[in-house]
């Protein structure tokens, strides 16, 4: 099994990445591949290359730095291109969505992450607080122990899920049938 998992800042080793590797490194433990993409950079090529890992990807984390108490413009931008590249190999894949903030606008963040998953049927992953660090350098979030802490217990549910999913799966659950799309809208 196997995570993928977009570090949305521009920083290739900042703080998000920092956040992401300790959901990464819980994972690992667990059995689970990972890998941590670059998708600070929303150039189409490189959304390409992302969505085309997605397809042998078993779950997503998608990781932002707070910009203007909302996601990286870098991050909206790539993940605008990727779920619909993705499309299908995003349906019923858990996701769950990370924010690292100096201090404000982690929350606004982190909602505006999951309707991405929200559309594409994604079950949403939690942990025991908000999938949150805070720090404007690396070494501040290794500081933050309450966040790496949230980061841990994020990777120990996201691979038991996976292991509950694939257990269904041998068991015989199928993936439920899907219904043709209706747009309204909003016109009677
Ligand atoms: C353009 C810009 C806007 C920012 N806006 C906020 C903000 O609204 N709230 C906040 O707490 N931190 C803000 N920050 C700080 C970053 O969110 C914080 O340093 C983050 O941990 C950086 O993650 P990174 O190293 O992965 O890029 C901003 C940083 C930049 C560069």
């Amino acid at each position: 099994m196997k995570v993928l998992l977009l570090n949305g800042s521009p920083r290739k080793e900042g703080c998000t990445y920092t956040a992401l590797s300790e959901v990464a490194a819980v994972l690992n433990e667990n059995g689970i591949e990972t890998e941590i993409f670059q998708a600070g950079d929303p150039a189409r090529e490189n959304v390409k290359a992302a969505a085309e890992k997605m397809k042998t990807a078993d779950a997503l984390v998608v990781g932002s730095p707070v910009y203007w108490a909302s996601p990286s413009g870098q991050i909206i931008e790539f993940m605008d291109q990727f779920v619909s590249m993705a499309g299908k190999d995003l349906e019923h894949k858990p996701a769950a969505a990370v924010a690292s903030a100096r201090r404000a606008g982690t929350t606004a963040t982190l909602e505006v992450l999951t309707k991405y998953f929200n559309f594409y049927q994604m079950p949403v992953v939690s942990a025991n607080y908000w999938n949150m660090v805070h720090g404007n350098t690396p070494d501040e979030v290794r500081k933050d122990e309450e966040g790496l802490q949230i980061m841990r217990i994020l990777g120990r549910n996201m691979a038991w899920l996976l292991k509950c999913l694939e257990a269904g799966k041998n068991a015989g659950v199928e993936i439920p049938e899907t219904e043709e799309k209706i747009k309204t809208n909003f016109i009677r």
